[in-house]
């Protein structure tokens, strides 16, 4: 199945779209990096059994993926003026390139100032959070919980996500299918009031002047935007932190050694476990496939829009497929019913380190996540969101439910433990630089 949305036109109140954006910020709504896209594909579970991820799932996930209307085109425009791109990816050759805004090119300098900022709780209101809070870089930029609290101890209804390979995500956060951009993206922790995160509509300009008076800042700023030297915005503070976390790059796993020649990188067990992972009775490379391990996958290059959001079975509560509040994924947005619970595949890179798991950390521990596969779905027996998952309507029908020994299940754990990239979590390029 396969149809084409005007989300714009169903959406009149975009979650996306950051709420009381004072005119001093700039306008930052129509982000100048990356697009509003007018029509979207919405992809089926159906229309991607075509992936032709092999068993090492290494492959660049270009064109294997459901296809939507190819939108990949920047409609970004302005430039504040950076320097040319002097940035040097040196990815091992199983990664494609990471896809960059014309209107935002890395460089060695914004990619600094922004991860001075990503870990600065001086961007939230009063003074308690920052970026990192949640997105700790030991637990793979998650945060060990399964629904964190922002600044103001608002509970944030979904589970914080890993930033791991984030500048290859076709689509941002767990749900949301108009997310295409990380400056657009981090606006949202930023200034959203219901729930609030960091606050910064409540002290836009206050926050602005906190910045301006250290003397770091005032050097970290002009010399990334050597063209707009004065300017601490709010444009330039996201575009900022956006190019720091398209330099979070993962690929020195142990899993990452062994397809790349190392036979002894992991063990017999987690090579069973790929096997597994891979093959057709278990189908997990459906949605998690090519070298990010998510079909929610772009690169340099790629020429089709890739979205990619399934319903894996975790709810039913009223017996016609309703998944608690928080939990609609894409239905949220397009309020179509058969998107009800349609989630983003999130990469499985460094997953032994992320949990608890799903897009509300409803599953505490991989061997419950697997077992839940296995049975097709979850049967809740009681509370609240009591119902048979299993049975969900909407369930993508690569989540049928299979047979597992206890060997299989210890296998395909030991494969998903392999994915933990102690290089990444411990770089001190991407740590905390104000300790
Ligand atoms: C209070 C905790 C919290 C704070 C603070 C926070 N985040 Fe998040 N982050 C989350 C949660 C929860 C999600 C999933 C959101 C959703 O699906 O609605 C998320 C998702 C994301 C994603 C999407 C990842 C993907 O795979 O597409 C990015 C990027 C991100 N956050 C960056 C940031 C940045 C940048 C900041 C600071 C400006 C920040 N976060 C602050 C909790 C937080
Ligand atoms: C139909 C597509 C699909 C298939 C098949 C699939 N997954 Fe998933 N996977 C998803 C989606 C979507 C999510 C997020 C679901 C949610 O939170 O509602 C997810 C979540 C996960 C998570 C938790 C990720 C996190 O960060 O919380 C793990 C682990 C996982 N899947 C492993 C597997 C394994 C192992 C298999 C094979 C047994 C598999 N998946 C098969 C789509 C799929």
């Amino acid at each position: 199945m396969r149809r084409i949305l005007l989300l714009s036109a169903a959406l009149p109140a975009l979650a996306c779209v950051p709420a009381g954006l004072g005119t001093d910020t700039g306008d930052l709504s129509s982000s100048s990096e990356g697009s509003s896209t007018e029509t979207i594909g919405s992809s089926d579970a159906s229309t991607s059994s075509d992936s032709t991820t092999g068993s090492t799932g290494a492959e660049s996930t270009e064109g294997d993926t459901s296809v939507g209307s190819s939108s990949d085109d920047d409609s970004g425009s302005s430039s504040t003026g950076e320097t040319q791109s002097d940035w040097e990816w040196d990815l091992p050759e199983h990664f494609p390139e990471p896809k960059v805004p014309e209107d935002n090119p890395m460089t060695a300098e914004k990619v600094e100032l922004g991860r001075h900022l990503f870990y600065d709780e001086r961007l939230s209101a009063n003074g308690t959070q920052a970026c990192a809070s949640c997105h700790r870089q030991e637990l793979a930029f998650t945060d060990g919980v399964a629904l964190p609290l922002g600044s103001t101890g608002d509970i944030i209804p979904r589970n914080s996500m890993s930033l791991a390979n984030v500048a290859y995500s076709s689509r941002h956060t767990w749900g949301n299918p108009l997310l295409e951009s990380l400056s657009q993206q981090a606006t949202i922790p930023l200034f959203n009031e219901i729930p609030t995160e960091l606050g910064a509509v409540f002290a836009e300009q206050e926050i602005l002047d906190r910045l301006a008076d250290d003397p770091l800042y005032l050097e970290l700023f002009d010399s990334a935007y050597p063209d707009d030297t004065g300017n601490i915005s709010w444009i330039n503070i996201r575009d900022a932190i956006a190019s720091f976390q398209r330099s979070l790059l993962s690929y020195s796993s142990p899993y990452d050694a062994f397809i790349t020649g190392d036979d002894d990188a992991i063990s017999a067990s987690a090579k069973r476990g790929a096997n597994l992972f891979f093959g057709e009775l278990f189908e997990c490379h459906h949605c998690h496939n090519g070298f990010n391990f998510t079909n929610a996958t772009e690169h340099a290059g790629t020429v089709f829009d890739t979205p990619a959001f399934f319903n894996t079975g975790l709810y039913n509560i009223d017996g016609e497929g309703t998944y608690p509040e928080a939990g609609w994924g894409i239905a949220e947005f397009t309020l179509e019913a058969d998107d009800m619970g349609k989630h983003k595949p999130p990469t499985l890179r460094n997953i032994a380190l992320t949990g608890p798991y799903m897009h509300d950390g409803s599953i505490a521990t991989l061997d419950e996540v697997v077992e839940t596969y296995a049975a097709g779905g979850r049967l809740i027996e009681d509370g609240p969101n009591a119902g048979d998952g299993r049975a969900n309507p909407y369930k993508s029908s690569f989540v049928s439910g299979f047979e597992m020994s206890a060997q299989d299940q210890a296998d395909l754990v030991a494969f998903l433990e392999s994915l933990t990239d102690e290089v990444f979590i411990s770089d001190p390029k991407f740590s905390d630089p104000w300790k």
